[in-house]
């Protein structure tokens, strides 16, 4: 197992380029097999869970390949429906392919996704949109055995914004014959990226990243490329970085507009942004004041994938900061780590309060998510002295490259592979 050993207390300079989205790659994945050809997805990044992606890809009969940034998948030899148990589980974001795959097949044998590391995450809403557009499912020992022989166009009204059902719809409703109406969808712009790609596949899409989408189903192209939007919530990781850490440091490839609901929060504690093209200089240019009340909501409110990382520069600010997480039950599985960091957060239910120290120390930690692992590699480049975060098979999911990373800004990182740790 691998750790992330990071020397702390430095300030941070240098530039990087910020990795391709990984909630835009892994919906766009599953949408190449609702065609019959290829497809050429450049701006990937290298990470596990789009590897676990390429592996349902592949398992479905599809050509699939990772070679620098850019997967190329020929899906005309597809020749399963079905995705077993151990594939489901690998990523919990799998059940995309739910709607793809009926789009392509008319039927779909998945595993329920179960329960995570960051609360329940319920499908019913995924389930309820296919079974508007004319699916019938039925669940056997856990598995979802879904039948569609004739997708419909229908108006989907989600009771939420939910980002993966919106997602589903999308792609279920690509292949489905008629127009479907999806109404109070998700807005974040990972879904106007998957909206691209269906557009570069000739399916006529309108309003996606906002709350009305429209699909129309039909013949679909035999070849797409396409380039995906950067990740905003790896660039939040890196501001998050330097705004605790303190230090200079410049992201290239960030869209502007879509780190908006972000960059506020950190304009309040007090580090310059300036965006100049597709460049963002980040500094620290005194100990960061809190943010207030960071409340996470459905973009383009606060993320909850962010949330992790502003806690943990809010750690060392001078005052107290609230957040209220409302999207997952359980998304501060971080705050014991950053306690033995000698951090100051109590916790309540959804709300968290974090009083900022002045310093924190390096301690051994464990990443207990992807965002809160993040977290950790905040606050230990802000920590005097050394950390030790283990687990990072969380973090390998949605950073590419991470130790590499940290050092092109001046992080000082270490990935060390020790026989001893348990994967727990
Ligand atoms: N929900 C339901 N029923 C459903 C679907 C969702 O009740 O059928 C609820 C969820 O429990 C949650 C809320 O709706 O309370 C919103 O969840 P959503 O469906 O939007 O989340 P998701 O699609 O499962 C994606 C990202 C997450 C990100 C959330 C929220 C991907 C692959 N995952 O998850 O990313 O936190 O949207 O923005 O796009 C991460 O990258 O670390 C991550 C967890």
């Amino acid at each position: 197992m691998s750790i992330l050993k990071i020397e702390g207390g430095k300030s941070l300079s240098g530039e990087i380029r910020v990795q391709g989205a990984k909630n835009s790659v892994l919906p766009i994945l599953a949408a190449t097999i609702l065609q019959n050809g290829e497809s050429v997805i450049r701006n990937c990044p290298d990470l596990t869970d789009v590897h676990a992606a390429i592996d349902i890809l592949r398992h479905l009969g599809c050509e699939a390949r990772f070679e620098k940034g850019t997967v190329w998948v020929n899906s005309r030899g597809m020749t399963s429906c079905d995705i077993p148990d151990e594939l489901m589980r690998r990523m919990r974001s799998s059940v995309i392919f739910l709607g793809a795959i009926l789009a392509r097949c008319g039927r779909a044998t998945i595993s329920m996704p179960g329960g995570c590391e960051l609360g329940p995450r319920p499908i019913d809403m995924h389930l309820e949109a296919m079974g508007r557009l004319g699916a019938e499912i039925r669940e056997n020992s856990g598995d979802l055995i879904c039948r569609a022989p004739a997708l419909r166009g229908a108006r989907i009204d989600f009771r939420i914004p939910s980002v993966g059902a919106t997602e589903n719809s999308m792609l279920a409703a690509a292949g489905a014959a008629g127009t479907t109406f999806i109404t109070n969808a998700a807005r974040e712009p990972e879904i106007r990226d998957l909206g691209e790609y269906l557009r570069a596949l000739g399916v006529r899409v309108t309003g996606a990243g906002t709350s009305t989408v429209t699909v129309e189903g039909g013949e679909m192209r035999q070849y797409a490329e396409h380039t995906v939007i950067p990740d905003r919530i790896a660039a939040a990781t890196y501001i998050s970085a330097v705004t605790a850490a303190g230090g200079d440091i410049c992201l290239s490839g960030v869209n502007a507009g879509d780190i908006a609901g972000v960059t506020g929060a950190f304009l309040k504690m007090g580090t310059e942004l300036t965006f100049r093209g597709g460049e963002l200089r980040c500094r620290r240019v005194k100990r960061p004041t809190p943010p207030g009340t960071v409340t996470t909501g459905p973009y383009p409110g606060f993320p909850t994938d962010a949330q992790p990382v502003l806690m943990a520069a809010s750690t060392v600010a001078k005052g107290a900061t609230a957040f209220v997480e409302t999207i997952f039950q359980n998304r501060y599985r971080h705050v014991p780590e950053l306690l033995r960091m000698g951090a100051d957060i109590s916790v309540d239910g959804r709300v968290a309060i974090v009083q900022g120290v002045e310093r924190l120390h390096g301690a051994q930690v464990r990443a207990t998510d992807l965002r809160g692992g993040a977290a950790l590699i905040v606050a230990a480049l802000a920590a005097e002295g050394t950390s030790e975060i283990g687990e990072i098979r969380h973090i390998d999911r949605g950073y590419e490259n991470i130790a590499s990373c940290l050092e092109q800004i001046g992080g000082r990182a270490e990935r060390i592979e020790r026989k001893d740790e348990q994967d727990g």
